[in-house]
């Protein structure tokens, strides 16, 4: 099996991002050619034997969303891109959206003529400033082209895209939050229900969808879904975009099959370990992802088979981490971050971040005791439990994967403390 598959990412490094007649020249706007002449059915058929789930992070499947979506009767209907990407060690979205931004905008042509919008948005975080402007001229270009605006295509649908800019927090990349910011809200999600498909932006049925989800149904229905379906494994069809960082020799963006294992994204795909050290853990999925030791490197990178053990697909970041590291700092780090981004709508999350960051700072300074660990473990379950919204729940994840596969190394930080402070004749 190749390790590397070029179908999302094909055109990356083959035309400049903001040259339409390259796009077409390499075959851009046949997708949405084929969605408006074979109708909505043909398009959801497609999705179905592709088998595409959202790669925003929660792999719902597209088809299926966007099967109950465009059944919604309503006066108006948005579609969203969502392009906010604060993950850490997340970063293939934005190499999407500056090598292949028609890719994605085709892709939300397509999602608004099978859902009914005719207006839709990419929302995209101040920060990424530039990617906004390549954007921003490649909206302009379409529109001088006629993709974009009244009777595409010689049809009667119309459609029209504007860059939101974010403000840059994490939990705006929640859809419900996403929705709340743009509306001039706190960035702080819903309840539900209503689901934003049913109740969205300005109270409208929106579609929100992931820049590798668009990008991906784009390819799909240009290659065919059959096609798409040849790579990939039985329950996990076709490729995923992945972010590789950390203590690799050649970290970035990569699309690999999926059934590649672990191990090979780390040794083949990624160049290897720096100065040949051994991994000591990958955490999947982005910050808020479980972390895998290096005994389970064999595992292979499908839905099914990372599910099986509790790890995750997730947002497609892959942190390689080598014994040089300490699980506590990482820990630390993971943990202060989850604490900076927490909304504080909901107690669980803000109260809980803040314990669980005054806790592991504990074994850093050599004060932490046996009742710290049982408090991590408590404070952990309740937030993954009780918060509001899936950035509590799933923030104290690699503290969890940490306590089943590093206990030892968090065991002897409190033995070393209680030893150093019994030694210093002040026992604290
Ligand atoms: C805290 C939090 C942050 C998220 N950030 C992103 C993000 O940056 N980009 C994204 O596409 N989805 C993000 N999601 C998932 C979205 O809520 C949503 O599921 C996704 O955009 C839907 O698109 P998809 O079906 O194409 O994956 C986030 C979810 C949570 C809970
Ligand atoms: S879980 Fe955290 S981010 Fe989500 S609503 Fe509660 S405080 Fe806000």
């Amino acid at each position: 099996m190749n390790r590397i598959q070029q179908l999302i990412t094909a055109n990356f490094d083959r035309y400049d991002g903001k040259d339409i007649e390259a796009y077409i020249r390499l075959g851009g706007f046949t997708a949405i050619k084929k969605a408006v002449e074979q109708g909505s059915d043909y398009v959801i058929d497609e999705l179905k034997l592709a088998g595409i789930k959202g790669r925003g992070g929660a792999a719902y499947p597209t088809w299926k969303k966007w099967d109950a979506g465009r059944r919604r009767v309503a006066e108006q209907k948005f579609v969203i891109c969502n392009a906010d990407e604060g993950e850490p060690g997340t970063f293939k979205d934005r190499e999407i959206l500056k090598k292949d931004p028609y890719k994605v905008i085709e892709g939300m042509m397509i999602s608004a003529y099978i859902f009914g919008a005719k207006k839709g948005f990419v929302y995209i975080r101040e920060e990424y400033w530039d990617i906004q402007k390549t954007f921003k001229k490649a909206i302009e270009k379409a529109n001088e082209a006629g993709y974009l605006g009244e009777g595409i295509l010689g049809t009667d649908f119309d459609f029209t895209l504007e860059v939101f800019s974010g403000a840059g927090a994490y939990v705006c990349g929640e859809g419900s939050s996403l929705i709340e910011s743009m509306e001039g809200h706190a960035g702080r999600p819903r309840i539900k229900s209503p689901r934003i498909g049913e109740k969205g932006y300005l109270g409208y049925p929106t579609l929100v969808n992931n820049v590798e989800t668009l990008a991906g149904v784009t390819r799909i229905l240009e290659m065919g879904a059959s096609e798409y379906a040849r790579y990939g494994t039985e329950k996990s069809k076709g490729t995923k975009v992945i972010s590789v960082s950390g203590n690799v020799n050649r970290p970035g963006v990569y699309e690999v099959p999926f059934g590649v294992s672990l191990r090979e994204i780390v040794y083949d795909v990624a160049g290897g370990v720096e100065n040949d050290r051994p991994v000591k853990f990958l955490q999947l999925g982005g910050i808020s992802g479980p972390l895998v030791p290096g005994s389970a490197l064999d595992t292979k990178y499908a839905y099914e088979t990372l599910d099986e053990k509790g790890f995750t697909v997730g947002s497609g970041s892959v942190v390689v981490v080598d014994d040089n590291n300490r699980i506590i700092d990482y820990l630390v780090s993971v943990s202060d971050f989850f604490y900076h981004e927490s909304c504080g709508k909901c107690t669980p999350c803000r109260e809980g971040k803040r314990q669980l960051t005054r806790l592991l700072k504990k074994f850093v300074d050599g004060t932490a005791r046996l009742e710290d660990v049982n408090a991590i473990e408590k404070v952990a379950n309740t937030m993954k439990h009780a918060s509001f919204c899936g950035l509590g729940q799933t923030a104290p994840t690699a503290i969890l994967s940490a306590l089943k596969y590093f206990m030892p190394e968090l065991w002897q930080l409190v033995e070393e403390g209680v030893h150093e402070n019994v030694a210093e004749g002040e026992w604290k």
